[in-house]
């Protein structure tokens, strides 16, 4: 698949990144299909396009034909079997079987051609291939929250993944306006294998009791950092983060430095995902 066979990009999953990654495959000129199982989900999705679109348009980085265009090109769907296209990049919960799982199924209803992306954090590429038929053309592709506005991609190459597939994603990327970096198949590719002590060491900080949520955030925002932990991972999702920091614990054999925390534990349990759900370590406004 070369990137100008490309013409409909299936986006699986109409969460936080789902939405957004959508939103600019619509905008590039891509006919854009977008799944999700929940179909709370999906008309929320199709709430907040449309206030991003405005928000580009009071700007001044849109116009109104621009805005209208790209909503003509964004289809919602919850049947799988709609999912009909040239790439599809998946962007559900962070498990591998469910992955796996939405990629044969992707498999089955389109081209051994079509390229299966993931938007995975954490998991390796290599391991998602392994139970979908044609591996070659599964690669990962990850942007970064909110996939609207951040910049950088990285694309990952696993074990099985042809370099030509690898490569067209890469011009996808570019295409789409974003900067897109090749990353090798490792637990949490680059940014968040760094990013993993970020939160992981604020939160054995509030275990420990050192200092408070607010304290640790302002702290982290006057020493530079845009954003302080613990609003970051509201913003990521708190399940969303507990999940990729144990993904990696598990794929670092158990090294404690990955170790999940047991008061992100609670607050996933509790419902506490963050904005996306009202309350996380902050409450937001629904
Ligand atoms: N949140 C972030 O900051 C961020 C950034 C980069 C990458 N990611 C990755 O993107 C992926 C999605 O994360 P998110 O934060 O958007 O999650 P999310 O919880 O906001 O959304 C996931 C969506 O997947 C849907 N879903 C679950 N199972 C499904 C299935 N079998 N078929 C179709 N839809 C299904 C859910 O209904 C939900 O709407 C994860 O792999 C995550 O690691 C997240």
């Amino acid at each position: 698949m070369k990137l100008e066979d490309i013409k409909t990009i299936g986006v699986v999953g109409a969460g936080t990144m789902g939405q957004g990654i959508a939103q600019i495959c619509a905008q590039a000129g891509y006919k854009t299909i977008l799944f999700d199982i929940n179909a709370q989900v999906l008309e929320k999705a199709q709430q907040t396009t449309i206030q991003n679109l405005d928000k580009g348009i009071e700007r001044g980085k849109l116009s109104e034909a621009q805005k209208a265009a790209a909503l003509a090109n964004l289809t919602y769907t919850g049947d799988t079997l709609q999912l009909h296209c040239d790439v599809a990049i998946e962007a559900v919960v962070e498990r591998l079987e469910v992955k796996q799982s939405i990629f044969r199924d992707l498999a089955g209803i389109n081209s051994p051609d079509t390229i299966l992306a993931s938007n995975t954090s954490s998991i390796p590429i290599t391991q998602i291939a392994a139970a979908v038929p044609n591996p070659e053309r599964v690669v990962g592709m990850h942007f970064f929250n909110p996939a609207h506005i951040m910049k950088l991609v990285e694309v990952i190459s696993g074990a099985a993944t042809s370099p030509e597939v690898a490569q067209t994603i890469k011009q996808l990327a570019e295409k789409l306006d974003k900067t897109a970096v090749m990353a090798k198949d490792s637990p949490g590719f680059i940014v968040n294998r760094v990013a993993r002590h970020y939160y992981v060491e604020s939160l054995k900080l509030l275990e420990e009791g050192v200092a408070d949520v607010e304290t640790i955030d302002k702290l982290m925002q006057a020493s530079g950092f845009k954003m302080g932990p613990f609003e970051l991972m509201d913003l990521i999702g708190v399940d969303t983060n507990f999940s990729v920091t144990t993904s990696m614990f598990e794929a670092f054999h158990y090294d404690a430095k990955f170790r999940p925390s047991r008061i992100q534990q609670q607050k996933v349990d509790a419902g506490h995902h963050g904005r996306k759900s009202g309350k996380g370590f902050y409450t937001y406004e629904k």
